[in-house]
C-alpha cells in the first residue's frame, strides 16, 4: 500500500514538473513526455549527421542524407532509467525506416533498435516501440534513420514514459569500480582451464582504464566480439571497385581488428580467432559472380577458391603481424540447422553440403603451426543438434582436420549441468577433440531473486565443470561472451559476471565459490520464497484432481481403474502434447520422486517438464501392451524459475488413463 501511495505521489510530481522551456533553440524536456508535431510550437529535435531538415506544414522533410543514420534526433536525458514508448509517423521511398536509441555508458557508445517498419511514400505510417534507457546512460537520444539514404518525411514524434516516472535528472551515474583487488578467475582456475572474455573494440579505446584493468585481472584469453568476422575483415570498397582483380581473392582490411590484436600482443594475452566461415555477418556479395548481387551465384569452384584464399590470408596475416597471438580459430560457425540437417545458407548453396569439410581441409593446409582448429555452435548440448554436429564432423575428425569443439553456451539456468557435461564428453570421445566453452552467458532467471539465483546456478555450473575436468573431460577454455551486462548483446537478460559499473555480481561470486568454497552471499533485500513441499497425491477415489488440460485436452474421472474404482482419463487432444498438466512450482530446485500407473492405446506415454522453451522427458513409459503400467522414478528439478508444470502426454493423440499419482521431494 505504501508503495502504491509513493508512486501516485511520484506521478503527481512528475505531472506537475512537466513544462517546456526554450534553450538554444531546443525545447528542454523535464517531464514525462515529448510531443513534436513540427508546427513551430516546440522543437525537441536537432539534426543528426550529414543531412538537411526542412520543416513546413506540420512535417519535417529530411533530405540530402549522406549516411543511413543521418536524420533527426531527440535528446532524452530526462528519461534515463525509465521505459519509454516511442511513436513516430513517417513516410519514405525507402523500404525501412527505423527508430533507434543511442547513449554512452561508461565511455562505450551503444546503439539499440527500438522499432523498424516498412513505410510507403504515399502515406504516413506509425513506427512504434518500447525501450528501457539504462539508469547509468549518459546523453541518451532517440533518433530516426533508414536503411539507405533516401529522403524521410516525419509528421509526428511522441516519446512517453510508461509506468511510474523515475526522475534521475540530477542523480549522478554510479561510479566505475576499480577492479584491481578482485579475485582473479584466470589464477583461481589455472589448474583447470583458461578463462576468457569476448570484448568489443569499444573496450580497447574506452577512455576509462578500468575496463582493460578488469580484463587484465580476470582473463587470459580474449575473443574479439565482432572485429574478425568476415563483414569486418572483407574490404568491400576495394573489392567491389575492381571485381576482376579481386575475383578469386577478395581484398581484406584489418583496421577493425588491429587495436585488439595490438592490445593482446602488448599484454601477452592469447586470442581465439572468431570466425572464418559463417552464414551470418558475411556480406552477400561474396557469393556472387563478379561480386554482383544482382547477377548469378558464383560456381562451386570459384567459391572454393575464394574460401581457400580467405582462410589462408586471414590466418596468415594474423600470424605474420601478430605471431603466436591467435592460438585457436573458429573455422566454421553455426553450420548445423536448428531442425536437423545443415543450415541453408550461401556457403551450402554455392559450394554444397561439403563446405564445412572443405573449410577444415583448407584451414589445416594453411594454419600456422600450433593453431587449433574449432567448429563452434549454439545449443550444441541439445541431443538433436549433437547428432547433426557429430555426423557432420566425423569425416573431418577422421581426416585429422579438426582439434576442438566450441560450445557457444548462450544458456539459461534451466540447463542441467549434467547433460551439458555429457554433451562435452560425447564430442570429446566420438570426435577425439578438445572442448572450449566459447560464448558463455546465462540469462538471469525470472525469479524473485534473479541475481542471487543466477549466482547460485553459476556456482553449480562451475562445480560441474571442475568435476568434469577432474574426471577427464578435455575442457581447456571457458570464455564469457562479454564483460558487463550493459555491454552484452543480450543486455536485457543480465547474463554476465559484472554490472555496468564493473561491480561484481553474485554470478561472479558463484564462479569464485565453485573453486574456493563458500556460498553466494544472500542479498539484504532477498525475497523469501515459500518452502512448502507438500506432496502431490491423487488416486481419484474422491473424484477430484488438481491438474488441468494442456492446450485442447479434456480430463474426466472414469471407471476401470488401476486401483480402486476411479482413474483419470485424458482425451480429445489434437496434438500429442495436449495432455494433463500439473503445477509443481513448489518443487523447483528440489530432487523429487514420482510414481503413477498409466494405460493407453498409444505406444508410449511421457511424463514431461515444461521448462522455458525445453521439454525434457522425466520418463517415457512403454504402453504398447495396452495394459496398466506402474512406473516410478526420480528427477532433479532445475532451479532458477518461478513457475513450473509437468504434464503427461501420449506419443499420438490417443486417450490415456492415469491412477495413483504421487510426486514428493526426496
Ligand atoms: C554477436 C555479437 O555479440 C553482437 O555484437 C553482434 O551484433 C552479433 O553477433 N554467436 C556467435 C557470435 O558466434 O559471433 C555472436 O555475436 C553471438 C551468437
Amino acid at each position: 500500500m505504501r508503495k502504491k501511495m509513493r508512486s501516485v505521489v511520484a506521478l503527481i510530481l512528475a505531472a506537475a514538473c512537466f513544462f517546456t522551456a526554450c534553450s538554444g533553440g531546443l525545447t528542454k524536456v523535464t517531464g514525462t513526455v515529448i510531443e513534436e508535431n513540427f508546427d513551430g510550437s516546440t522543437k525537441y529535435w536537432r539534426e543528426n549527421g550529414d543531412c538537411k531538415v526542412t520543416v513546413s506544414n506540420g512535417e519535417a522533410v529530411i533530405s540530402d542524407r549522406k549516411t543511413s543514420n543521418a536524420g533527426i534526433e531527440f535528446p532524452c536525458d530526462a528519461f534515463r532509467g525509465n521505459t519509454i514508448n516511442v511513436t513516430v509517423f513517417a513516410k519514405s521511398a525507402n523500404p525501412t525506416v527505423r527508430i533507434s536509441l543511442r547513449y554512452e555508458i561508461y565511455g562505450n557508445i551503444s546503439y539499440v533498435t527500438i522499432a523498424e517498419t516498412s513505410v510507403l511514400e504515399t502515406s504516413y505510417l506509425p513506427i512504434i516501440g518500447d525501450i528501457t534507457i539504462p539508469a547509468n546512460a549518459s546523453d541518451p537520444v532517440v533518433y530516426i534513420e533508414a536503411t539507405d539514404v533516401m529522403d524521410i518525411s516525419v509528421k509526428s514524434v511522441k516519446i512517453e514514459v510508461t509506468g511510474d516516472y523515475n526522475d534521475l535528472t540530477s542523480t549522478p551515474v554510479d561510479a566505475l569500480q576499480d577492479p584491481s583487488g578482485y579475485e582473479s578467475l584466470k589464477d583461481l582456475y589455472s589448474d583447470y582451464f583458461m578463462v576468457g572474455s569476448a570484448i568489443p573494440a569499444t573496450v580497447i579505446d574506452n577512455p576509462n582504464p578500468e575496463f582493460l584493468q578488469l580484463v587484465d585481472v580476470e582473463f587470459n584469453s580474449v575473443t574479439p566480439e565482432n572485429e574478425l568476422k568476415p563483414e569486418n575483415v572483407l574490404d568491400a570498397e576495394t573489392t567491389l571497385a575492381d571485381p576482376a582483380t579481386y575475383n578469386e581473392c577478395p581484398a581484406l582490411d584489418f583496421t577493425a581488428a588491429k587495436p585488439i590484436l595490438d592490445y593482446c600482443q602488448e599484454n601477452g594475452l592469447k586470442m581465439r580467432g572468431h570466425t572464418l566461415i559463417w552464414y551470418s555477418q558475411t556480406p552477400s556479395w561474396l557469393f556472387f559472380e563478379n561480386y554482383d548481387v544482382n547477377g548469378t551465384l558464383a560456381s562451386r569452384d570459384l567459391m572454393l577458391t575464394r574460401m581457400e584464399n580467405y582462410i589462408d590470408s586471414v590466418m596468415n596475416w594474423c600470424e605474420e603481424n601478430y605471431p603466436g597471438v591467435i592460438y585457436a580459430w573458429d573455422v566454421v560457425n553455426e553450420a548445423a540447422g536448428d531442425n536437423g540437417g545443415m543450415r541453408d545458407c550461401y556457403w551450402k548453396m554455392t559450394v554444397g553440403d561439403d563446405y564445412v569439410e572443405k573449410a577444415f581441409e583448407f584451414a589445416r593446409l594453411h594454419a600456422p603451426d600450433g593453431v587449433q582448429l574449432f567448429y563452434n555452435d549454439y545449443n550444441s548440448y541439445s541431443p538433436n543438434k549433437q547428432q547433426v554436429i557429430i555426423d557432420m564432423l566425423t569425416p573431418i575428425a577422421e581426416a585429422g582436420n579438426i582439434d576442438g569443439m566450441g560450445m557457444q553456451s548462450h544458456i539459461s539456468s534451466g540447463l542441467q549441468p549434467d547433460s551439458y557435461i555429457e554433451a562435452m564428453n560425447r564430442y570429446a570421445d566420438e570426435l577425439g577433440v578438445v572442448i572450449h566453452i566459447t560464448e558463455l552467458d546465462v540469462s538471469a532467471p525470472p525469479s524473485a531473486n534473479p541475481y542471487y539465483d543466477q549466482g547460485v546456478y553459476m556456482k553449480s555450473l562451475f562445480e560441474a565443470l571442475i568435476d568434469a575436468v577432474d574426471n577427464g573431460t578435455p575442457l581447456e577454455c571457458v570464455t564469457f561472451w562479454g564483460l558487463t551486462d550493459d555491454m552484452s548483446w543480450k543486455s536485457s537478460e543480465l547474463p554476465l559476471l559484472f554490472y555496468g559499473n564493473l561491480a561484481p555480481k553474485p554470478a561472479f561470486e558463484g564462479v569464485v565459490c565453485a573453486i574456493k568454497g563458500g556460498d553466494v552471499t544472500k542479498p539484504e533485500d532477498y525475497v523469501e520464497v515459500a518452502d512448502d513441499f507438500t506432496p502431490i497425491s491423487e488416486d481419484y477415489e474422491d473424484q477430484e484432481f488438481i491438474g488441468g488440460p494442456r492446450y485442447s485436452s479434456t480430463q474426466a474421472i472414469v471407471g476401470n481403474a488401476y486401483d480402486g474404482d476411479y482413474c483419470l482419463e485424458n482425451s480429445g487432444g489434437s496434438a500429442e502434447y495436449d495432455g494433463y498438466s500439473i503445477d509443481v512450482s513448489r518443487f523447483i530446485g528440489q530432487s523429487i520422486h514420482f510414481s503413477f500407473a498409466v494405460k493407453s492405446n498409444a505406444d508410449m506415454v511421457c511424463f514431461t517438464a515444461d521448462i522455458d522453451g525445453s521439454w525434457p522427458h522425466l520418463c517415457e513409459v512403454d504402453t504398447s501392451g495396452g495394459d496398466w503400467v506402474f512406473y516410478e522414478g526420480d528427477y532433479q528439478v532445475p532451479s532458477g524459475m518461478t513457475n513450473l508444470s509437468v504434464y503427461f502426454e501420449s506419443s499420438d493423440t490417443s486417450s490415456f488413463y492415469l491412477d495413483d499419482l504421487t510426486i514428493e521431494v526426496n
